[in-house]
């Protein structure tokens, strides 16, 4: 058994390359892309696994291509990606032994995580598999009175017996399946925990020894033990060998980033749908700007966090035009700027009022948001700016002096982002313009 300082030491050395990388992609599609409603549909309108099935008769996403998936997801900069392998419905996207609820025995007939791992790693990217630990599917898994299975208030389920035992045999025959049987994984993203269905509940320990056995560098999510909505024992000051090696806060940007009990930092992920939903929706329109995408990423790594921003294929295995556009747009300022991202984490200078800091070693990344009529301000950076430039087109900026207020503002330094008509509007990117700062060594 490993103590809390050996855990966290492996835990840093496993995740070196994730917290490098910082931005994923989050891929939800299943059965429920067909209604295209919710994932969570069959809970939300206590549909029987039959009134689910036509969809299982009718899977067929001719126009799957994961290398188009791939191609997309590197062109906006994303370092890797993971997959719903299984989500609550217990529909699996493998060709799972263990089960006849899989995508082999749909009319596609094909086993989609494999054509999935091997378009993404062909790009260079990392894969990862999302499982969901609770399976609506397995007459084991609790029906009536669970706090989620879509049978929970059906009484027609009340007396059916569920052995747990027999549901935990399977889904850990699954993960050593997944573990075994597909290559090299760079993630496993549990999901999730709640109420009972908790920490040991899940017997982790097995869970772990396939883990750790057959993939000694792959990484988990902490939601196996709480998480989501419930405080994680990633958190505490003594974590278990499942806590997981970072924490998956969902639909919201931490506003400190994260930092256990010690006040150490602990690796973590802003998972953010594009729009309100996960898997594809047929109504929601409701997409957030590239603009805001790039700030939310900048933002998490500012915080030393990660970001995973899903996207919902449809039922024939399309990411929709409008996903694809905002990816474009994103991956246009990724190829200019993904520098201020990568290997990039908090700023030991505090959040300046025009926008973020982000910062590599001696190098300092000011992202720019808002425009001003002169200079813009560096905090406490007074005698120590070697030099600056646009990181888009690498131009030089030089830093200014005012003559006026001298005794007030002695402590900072300022440039104009607009030297040629000393100013700072308008800005050279209205998403964010980013002005790379070599500082003097300390
Ligand atoms: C939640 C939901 C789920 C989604 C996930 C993504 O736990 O149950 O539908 O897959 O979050 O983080």
């Amino acid at each position: 058994m490993q103590n809390a300082s050996e855990l966290i030491e492996d835990r840093t050395r496993r995740t070196k390359w994730y917290v490098h990388d910082r931005f994923g992609m989050f891929i939800h599609w299943g059965l429920y892309s067909i209604p295209a409603v919710d994932e969570w549909i069959r809970n939300q309108r206590r549909l029987t696994v039959d009134e689910y099935q036509p969809y299982f008769d009718h899977f067929n996403p001719q126009n799957y291509d994961p290398c188009e998936w791939a191609r997309l997801a590197k062109q906006a900069g994303m370092k890797y990606a993971v997959l719903t392998a299984k989500h609550h419905d217990g529909f699996c996207l493998f060709d799972s032994k263990y089960t006849d609820y899989k995508i082999t025995n749909t009319p596609y007939g094909k086993d989609a995580v494999r054509e999935f791992l091997e378009a993404f790693r062909a790009e260079g990217l990392r894969v990862g598999l999302y499982f969901s630990l609770l399976d609506w599917y397995h007459p084991d898994y609790p029906h009536y009175g669970d706090m989620h299975h879509p049978m929970r208030e059906n009484e027609a389920y009340k007396e059916m017996h569920h052995d747990f035992a027999r549901y935990l045999k399977y889904m850990h025959n699954q993960i050593e399946e997944l573990v075994t049987g597909y290559g090299k994984l760079d993630i496993m993203w549990f999901d999730f925990s709640y109420g009972e269905m908790t920490g040991e509940k899940w017997q982790p320990h097995r869970i772990m020894e396939l883990v750790r056995t057959h993939q000694p560098d792959m990484i988990i999510d902490n939601r196996m033990d709480g998480g989501g909505r419930r405080r994680g024992s990633i958190l505490t000051a003594e974590p278990k060998d499942y806590s997981g090696d970072f924490a998956s806060p969902e639909q919201m940007v931490p506003p400190e980033g994260v930092l256990n009990d010690l006040g150490q930092p602990v690796p973590w992920e802003s998972c953010i749908t594009l729009n309100k939903h996960w898997c594809y929706s047929k109504t929601d329109q409701h997409f957030k700007s590239a603009k805001l995408i790039i700030r939310s990423l900048v933002e998490c790594v500012s915080k030393n966090g990660n970001l995973l921003l899903n996207v919902g294929p449809d039922a024939n295995g399309e990411i929709p035009a409008q996903t694809v556009e905002i990816l474009e747009e994103v991956g246009k300022w990724m190829s200019r700027n993904g520098e201020s991202i990568y290997g990039c984490g908090a700023s030991e200078f505090e959040k300046p009022e025009w926008g973020r800091f982000t910062q590599n070693g001696d190098t300092l990344y000011a992202h720019v948001y808002e425009e001003a009529v002169s200079a813009v301000c560096l905090p406490n950076l007074s005698g120590k700016v070697k030099s600056l430039r646009s990181l888009a087109t690498g131009d030089e900026l030089e830093e200014t002096m005012f003559w006026t207020l001298t005794e007030y503002i002695k402590d900072h330094a300022f440039f104009f982002m607009n030297p040629a008509f000393e100013c700072s509007y308008p800005l050279p990117d209205s998403n964010d313009s980013v002005v790379k700062i070599e500082l003097e060594k300390s």
